[in-house]
Parts: structure tokens; C-alpha cells; sequence
């Protein structure tokens, strides 16, 4: 597949997998993608796993990401991981401001730029996502809840940091429902963010940003969304648990 921008894949594990299983699961995916050149697979595991899984994909063409981390750079936050802490494992990039983190821990967009910026700061590259609702689709509220979240994540972010920034476009309502957006809609929406991103930067930034799509990419839809012009890669949660479909949404991709 012949695209503008290489692909970026990641497998988001979200609260998934024991060390051993992450391990095994590495284990795997480093043997079945080895010949991978032309794509920019990352697995995300739990903080819990990062040390371990890191050692284990040293030598490969697997590259590390974690899931979340702190704004801050060190201090007295219970519970939080620093940008700092995530580079000692040779953490690459970082999710920030995924649908379940703007749902359950109540994360805005002022604070997402905050790690997003904090990320940078650090040489971690950061995936940040954004994502209507159902509801908010079905009042053709898409485009407007997308320009929000995009300045608003994106706030104080420069044009050299936005394009080492990745964008995942997740539909709210695609996340882990089966449910995927189809061909027409998340290239409408891909193109949609670009255009934004051209009237925040310029030109060349936005053409070189990498927008991955997200929610229910499995290996039966990952060509045909990996082929749409504005579809930069994917950002797979249910599907990367496993060796056999990850590997498979990867390799049918290219
Ligand atoms: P899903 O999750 O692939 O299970 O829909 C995607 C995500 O939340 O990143």
C-alpha cells in the first residue's frame, strides 16, 4: 500500500495482561512481525508490564508506549507517573486523553494539553485522542465537538511539536462495540482534522501528521480503512490482546 505517511498501529491493552502474559504476547508478535518495514507498531501495555516488555522487544521492530501519564514532572501526586519515569523504560510514545480517561477520570481537554506539552518536553511522542459520542453524532454536533477537542488538547502545543503529535480519531461510539465507522465517515472526519490541523499550523504540518483512526478495527476492516488517503494508521484495543489478530490487522495493512 502505497501512502502518503507511513502507518502508525498501536495496540492499546489498556487494563489487560499480568507481566507473563504481556511477555508471552510480545514474544509472539515479535517472531510473526519481524518483516514488518512499513509500518510503526507500538504496544501499549500496562504501566505494570512496561519494564519487562521492554527488554523483551529491545532488539525488534516493536516500539514501546504507555497509556496515560502525569502533567507534572515529579512530586507529591499519589499514584501518578511522570514523563521522566516512562523514558527509563524507553517509553516512545504515550496515549493521552483516551475516551475512557475523559469519561471515568473526568480528563478535559486544558489538561490534556498539559501532558501533551509535558510529553514533549520529555521526547515522548503523544497520541492524543479525540472522539464524539453517539448522541453527539446524531445531532450533527461531530465536527463542532471535534474542533473543541482538537485546539483544545492541542492548546500552546508548536508547529515543530505538532508534528511529532499523532492524533486517534476514536468514535465513542465505536470503542469496543463491534461498531466501526464506515469507509465514508472516518475519511470524512480524517480530512476534517486535517483541515483543522492546517488552520492551526500550516501546510506541511498537517500533511505530515499522522491521524490514526480508532474503534473496532479488526483485521477484517483494517485495509480498507488503512487505504483511505487521510487514515494514517490505527489505534486497535480489543484486537491487539491477541497475537494472531494483531498481527493480522498489521500485516493486512500493508
Ligand atoms: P477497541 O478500542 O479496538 O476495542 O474498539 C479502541 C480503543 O479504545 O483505543
Amino acid at each position: 500500500m502505497n501512502k502518503d505517511r507511513k502507518l502508525i498501529i498501536a495496540g492499546n491493552w489498556k487494563m489487560n495482561k499480568t507481566v507473563a502474559e504481556a511477555l508471552d504476547l510480545v514474544h509472539g508478535l515479535k517472531l510473526e512481525l519481524s518483516n514488518v518495514k512499513e509500518v510503526d507498531i507500538v504496544v501499549c501495555p500496562p504501566y505494570t508490564a512496561l519494564c519487562e516488555v521492554s527488554k523483551q522487544i529491545l532488539d525488534s521492530n516493536l516500539r514501546l508506549g504507555a497509556q496515560n501519564m502525569s502533567e507534572h514532572n515529579f512530586g507529591a501526586y499519589t499514584g501518578e507517573i511522570a514523563a521522566g519515569m516512562l523514558k527509563e523504560f524507553s517509553v516512545r510514545y504515550v496515549i493521552l486523553g483516551h475516551s475512557e480517561r475523559r469519561q471515568y477520570q473526568k480528563e478535559d481537554d486544558a489538561l490534556i494539553a498539559k501532558k501533551t506539552l509535558a510529553a514533549h518536553a520529555a521526547s515522548l511522542k503523544p497520541i492524543v485522542c479525540v472522539g464524539e459520542t453517539l448522541a453527539e453524532r446524531e445531532g450533527g454536533r461531530t465536527q463542532k465537538v471535534l474542533e473543541t477537542q482538537v485546539r483544545g488538547s492541542l492548546h500552546g502545543v508548536s508547529k515543530a511539536q505538532l508534528e511529532e503529535t499523532i492524533i486517534a480519531y476514536e468514535p465513542v461510539w465505536a470503542i469496543g462495540t463491534g461498531k466501526t465507522a464506515t469507509p465514508d465517515q472516518a475519511q470524512e472526519t480524517h480530512a476534517f482534522i486535517r483541515r483543522l490541523l492546517l488552520d492551526m499550523a500550516d501546510e506541511v504540518t498537517a500533511k505530515r501528521m499522522r491521524i490514526q483512526y480508532g474503534g473496532s478495527v479488526k483485521p477484517a476492516n483494517s485495509r480498507e480503512l488503512m487505504s483511505l488517503p487521510d487514515v494514517d494508521g490505527a489505534l486497535v484495543g480489543g484486537a491487539s490482546l491477541e497475537e494472531r489478530s494483531f498481527a493480522d490487522i498489521i500485516k493486512n495493512a500493508i
